[in-house]
């Protein structure tokens, strides 16, 4: 993902415990080495909570409209905290470095999703708190799709190490 330009927003979605789907737009802040895509999240969400679930399905959706591509992306999440393995230990601290006050201070007062209520004042927006938290996907499955015209749609699905793609009518 080039650096200068705005980091995509996209779709992520996340089932309850009851079978529940729900989506939220969140800022895709990268991609690994590897293509996996992250975002950070409060780890008091709603979406980590359904992240508990086992296995954790998370699905991603993103939407280019200057080259109409969509991209729906499916597989695993993984919730990277305090205990983060490399490299995501690092780049939660890094992501952290590079956010703004305004964008900082919500880690701070009451969970997201709470009845609104008068937060006792954050005396510093230092300190990493523990509930900002990077959430990756482990894509299984890609479902590519250009509005041509023609409209073309291909599917990407990894098995074991290997990934086969199908071109699929749109
Ligand atoms: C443009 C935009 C960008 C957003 N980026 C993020 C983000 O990067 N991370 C995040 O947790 N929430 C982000 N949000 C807020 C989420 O959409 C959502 O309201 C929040 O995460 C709570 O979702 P949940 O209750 O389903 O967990 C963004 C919202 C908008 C409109």
């Amino acid at each position: 993902m080039a650096s200068d330009r705005p980091n995509p927003r996209v779709q992520v979605a996340t089932v309850s415990a009851d079978g529940v789907p729900s989506l939220r737009t969140v800022v895709l802040r990268g991609l690994l080495g590897d293509g996996t895509p992250y975002f950070f999240t409060d780890a008091r969400s709603r979406k980590v909570d359904h992240l508990d679930a086992n296995p954790p399905h998370l699905a991603l959706l993103a939407w280019f409209e200057t080259t109409h591509q969509q991209f729906r992306l499916s597989g695993l999440a993984t919730v990277h905290g305090e205990q983060a393995a490399a490299p995501w230990d690092t780049l939660r601290v890094s992501l952290w470095a590079r956010l703004p006050p305004a964008e900082r201070a919500p880690f701070f007062g009451p969970a997201p999703g709470r009845l609104l209520v008068d937060a006792p004042p954050v005396e510093s927006l230092e300190v990493l708190p523990k509930n900002f938290v990077v959430v990756s996907l482990t894509v299984e499955d890609v479902d590519w799709l250009v509005l041509g015209p023609p409209h073309q749609r291909a599917s990407f699905r990894k098995v074991g190490a290997t990934w086969l793609s199908q071109h699929l009518t749109p």
